[in-house]
């Protein structure tokens, strides 16, 4: 079991096997989550899906005050050394990487991805994260794609943390058909209710995947969980 902190959007504290995996690092500047304190997040490995505001708000921070492990694409973690961050690994889509005996694979996502500013920030990436008993995919901000059923014939997933906020990514029938394509009966929603554009009607949501028989977490921020 992968023990979970939910720290709003597409942020989430996990610990698996010992090593704590922060994704995605946006906190101070989201409204929902302001019980949440940075201070109070503890990072071995930070993966990074792209660059956009609410996936690298409290990125520069977080990586500098926990010197953890950036794991992210070429020109994220090249944006972090400028920025006098060098504890980084650099990687694309595709890509395999092990570290403290996690495996990670970058793994296809259909988004875009820029910088605050505006600067190019590379493609937009999953990930797969692989311990010794949990197998975690987390998509990052993506439309569902074929490229899912290439998961499910690699990995045999524990759970899936999908983007289900509609709008910016995919919304509630496209994660359901997500979590069947990757091969996951566990799913925790990210990427919802953090702005107007994204909010989903919880009710109809849970149904849609009860009668699916998969089972779906759509947590409140701060909440801890396990899958
Ligand atoms: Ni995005
Ligand atoms: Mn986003």
């Amino acid at each position: 079991m992968a023990k979970i902190w939910y720290l709003g959007h597409s942020t989430l504290q996990l610990e698996i096997d010992g090593v704590r995996i922060v994704t995605d690092p946006f906190i101070s500047d989201n409204p929902k989550a302001a019980d949440v304190n940075v201070s109070d997040v503890e990072a071995d490995i930070i993966l990074v899906s792209h660059g956009h505001g609410d996936h690298v708000g409290d990125l520069v921070e977080l990586a500098k005050t926990t010197d953890a492990e950036v794991i992210s694409c070429f020109e994220i973690t090249t944006w972090l050394e400028n920025q006098g961050h060098s504890n980084v690994r650099p990687m694309n889509i595709g890509g395999n990487y092990v570290s403290r005996g996690i495996r990670f694979k970058m793994v296809n996502a259909v988004h875009s991805s820029s910088f605050p500013d505006g600067s190019y920030a590379g493609n937009p990436a999953g990930f797969i994260i692989e311990g010794q008993n949990d197998c975690i995919y987390f998509a990052g901000d993506t439309a569902l794609t074929y490229d899912m059923k290439l998961i499910n014939e690699e990995f045999d997933l524990t759970g899936a943390l999908l983007p289900v906020g509609d709008n910016f990514t995919m919304g509630p029938d496209d994660t359901l058909k997500a979590a069947q394509m990757c091969g996951t009966d566990r799913v925790v929603g990210i990427h919802f209710d953090t702005f107007g554009f994204i909010e989903i009607d919880h009710e109809q949501t849970e149904k849609l995947f009860e009668d699916a028989g998969i089972e779906l977490f759509l947590p409140n921020p701060g909440e801890e969980l396990e899958i």
